[in-house]
């Protein structure tokens, strides 16, 4: 069943200050002393505001109301608007993280370890975190045998030995709430006594944590067990971590997590697998109704936006050498049935771009609410079962986590507003191996539908259209919600882009000019401008365009809204042909019967559906189903595609299907188009309302976000 609705964006939060901390902490930051904390001067004062640190959310001295300019001048100064963090200060080098997971109260409860470099040693610890429940807070300075590198080559800071060891002291902190951008969430700062080397946060998470979704049983495959997975990126890695979050800070970590019985908890990370309790046959079948501890390593550094986590009923099978996946034990042969070209992926990838930096490359197979396609968890890719269409033909989308191994796992956007060198570089790269598996014309295929979907975007007057700021590579996000900026420009500009680099200096130095790009910036963090220097450098001033190619300009690519005059023009020809065919069967000139259908993949179908004109009748769709079964089609991009023309058209016999297509699936990607379409006619959006009532306890917050506009649905 779904569960109860809970709130979509978390208020701000105004935290009451906790017994210890330090209330002159917020003014000078410095000016705490190992004195007997201050405690709020009245009760139920408002707690100080981030605005009243440099450099958080305004200038110091500001009593005044929250001011949104004196916030985002504030942003500004800092090296990610989007962080509260201070890296430049202290940072954070290493976490061991360790929690208990409790599906009953939907917590996660435990403690974060944290070691420091102390860049200036007179500078308060600065942590994100949005809606956590702290409880204390320890400093440390902990011995060098325990910080030292263990088997892992990473110090080890989960296992109980450290979290409890006498080193930790109370420490004063103040949790801090940002006034003015409550999808910032709140500073954590912690002060630092002068030797201290590590800080032990303990604390629990709320049920609304937006970077994770608790899933009843009814919302999976096996329908017997609950399901918990985080999705951080961009900024929901603090609702569930109290860390740096911020792209451009890297830590290795570990952890140890508690789970009940009889479920399986899978990390971006190294599975070290179930610990057996000493005395314990290592062989036995874990009892059920005994809780479990599993352990994991990161030994890479990594942002805080890919630290991910997943619990459940959980099966892994093998797909190649370096590949697995993890999945529903309902669904994972058919899942390692679909994916089985991972493995030769993973091969066609290192040789275009270079060695694969992360071990083993897995994936774990979310329940449906998941809302997007995929996201690149390092080590351990999350999908959306969506795509297991039974015939391998929707894996570009592995396709594409796979290549963020490189583009935005190894070198990373520094800054939200720098998307599109993670996202426009894996979609190249993408299309690069699909090519190289699947042939030129599908990765073709697949450009011409991604640039006409862009285009589309671009001309959408109430969408991306009216705003041109997110229509450019180099966005300006401060102030903004990063969520926000989701669109075909990050990715398909962005390939777009790359591709007309591609076209002037010939794929060959364009190729050496990538891997070069990827090489010299590994495991580091990448802004616009270091782009624009780098092609300035080794592309544009290092060789000649080939002959009868045009100059690439930077500017208008970057900075410029819309599409550059001239910008590379995808061709299938297989295309052409099926948009003539969905004109004049649009136009009554062709019968369902007649359409060059019987050769289509998938993605030509898709092709098809899409370049329908508007307009269509509901006998039409009719005529259409009744030819080719598509309200029963087992393929989710197909059959997403024609739910929209069925709440178009106004076409009954698709509603049963489309019903609870939307309540099963949370894949935000199929849902808005349907509930826009339905919402576009009167009738219809009293379905749509009615339907969005009974699904949306059971969407994802950043899905909830999104349609709550859609509906207009006010909570
Ligand atoms: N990293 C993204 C998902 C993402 C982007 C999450 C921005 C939060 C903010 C992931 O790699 C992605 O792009 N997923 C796509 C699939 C892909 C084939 C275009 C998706 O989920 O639709
Ligand atoms: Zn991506």
């Amino acid at each position: 069943m779904p569960r109860p609705a809970q709130s979509p964006r978390p208020r701000p939060v105004r935290v009451l200050l906790p017994a210890l901390a330090c209330v002159g902490l917020s003014l000078g930051l410095t000016a705490c002393s190992n004195s007997k904390p201050e405690l709020p001067t009245k009760e139920g004062t408002e707690p100080t505001a981030i605005e009243a640190i440099p450099n958080m959310n305004a200038p110091a001295d500001s009593n005044a109301p929250a001011d949104s300019s004196q916030a985002d001048a504030a942003a500004r100064e800092r090296p990610d608007p989007h962080s509260f963090s201070r890296p430049d200060q202290v940072r954070v080098e290493h976490m061991g993280l360790s929690w208990t997971v409790d599906f009953d109260a939907e917590t996660l409860t435990g403690d974060a370890v944290l070691l420091l470099d102390r860049v200036d040693p007179k500078a308060p610890l600065i942590l994100d975190s949005r809606d956590l429940d702290i409880k204390g807070v320890y400093a440390a300075t902990l011995p060098a045998e325990m910080v030292a590198k263990g088997e892992h080559g990473i110090p080890e800071l989960s296992p109980k030995a450290v979290r409890a060891s006498e080193a930790f002291a109370e420490t004063k902190f103040e949790v801090l709430a940002a006034q003015t951008d409550p999808d910032l969430g709140s500073a954590v700062v912690v002060q630092l006594p002068a030797e201290a080397n590590a800080v032990k946060l303990t604390y629990a998470t709320r049920p609304g944590a937006t970077g994770l979704q608790w899933l009843e049983p009814a919302q999976t495959a096996g329908k017997a067990h609950p399901f918990l997975y985080s999705q951080s990126q961009a900024i929901h890695g603090r609702s569930w971590i109290p860390c740096q979050d911020s792209p451009g800070v890297r830590t290795t970590w570990d952890a140890e997590v508690v789970v009940d019985g009889g479920l399986t908890a899978v990390m971006a990370a190294e599975q070290l697998g179930r610990v057996v309790p000493e005395g314990d046959d290592p062989e036995a079948t874990p009892k059920a109704d005994e809780a479990q501890t599993f352990r994991f390593v990161m030994p890479q550094r990594v942002p805080a936006y890919l630290v991910a986590i997943g619990v459940g009923a959980l099966e892994r099978r093998e797909v190649g050498a370096r590949t697995a996946v993890w999945a529903d034990p309902k669904v994972v042969a058919a899942a390692a049935d679909e994916f089985a070209d991972m493995e030769a992926m993973l091969g066609s990838a290192e040789q275009l771009y270079g060695e694969y930096a992360w071990g083993r490359y897995d994936v774990l197979v979310l329940p449906p609410a998941f809302p997007f396609g995929g996201m690149e968890n390092p080590r351990l890719t999350f999908a959306t079962p969506t795509i297991l269409a039974g015939d391998r033909s929707l894996v570009s989308l592995i396709a594409h986590e796979l290549a963020h191994s490189w583009s935005g796992n190894l070198v990373t956007n520094s800054t939200w507003g720098d998307l599109w060198l993670n996202e426009g570089f894996t979609v190249y790269f993408e299309r690069r191996i699909v090519e190289a598996i699947y042939g030129a014309e599908q990765a073709e295929i697949e450009a011409v539908i991604g640039k006409r979907e862009l285009v589309a975007e671009l001309a959408d007057a109430e969408g991306l259209g009216a705003k041109p700021q997110y229509q450019v590579l180099d966005a300006d996000l401060i102030g903004e919600d990063p969520d926000d900026y989701f669109s075909g420009v990050p990715y398909e500009k962005g390939y777009l882009f790359l591709r007309a680099l591609e076209t002037a200096y010939g794929r060959e130095v364009f190729d050496t000019f990538l891997r070069d790009w990827f090489d010299s910036h590994a495991f580091g963090a990448v802004n616009t401008e270091e782009f624009r220097k780098f092609v300035g450098e080794k592309l544009v001033g290092a060789h000649q365009t080939v002959e009868g190619a045009k100059a690439v300009d930077l500017d208008a690519w970057i900075s410029g809204p819309g599409l550059p005059e001239g910008a590379p023009e995808p061709v299938a020809e297989v295309l052409a042909t099926i948009e003539s065919e969905a004109k004049a069967f649009a136009a009554g000139d062709m019968a369902p019967k007649a359409l060059s259908s019987k050769t289509w993949s998938p993605w030509l179908w898709l092709h098809f559906l899409r370049s329908l004109p508007e307009g269509l009748t509901a006998e039409q769709l009719a005529s259409l189903d009744e030819a080719y079964s598509l309200t029963a089609s087992t393929n989710n991009e197909i059959l997403g595609q024609w739910l929209v023309l069925a709440a178009t058209a106004r076409y009954e016999p698709a509603y049963a299907r489309m019903e609870s297509f939307l309540i099963e699936v949370g894949r935000r990607k199929f849902l808005t188009p349907i509930y826009r379409a339905l919402a576009a006619t009167e009738d219809g959006k009293a379905q749509a309302k009615a339907i969005y009532e009974k699904a949306r306890p059971g969407y994802h917050a950043i899905s909830r976000r999104t349609l709550d506009e859609v509906i207009g649905f006010a909570g």
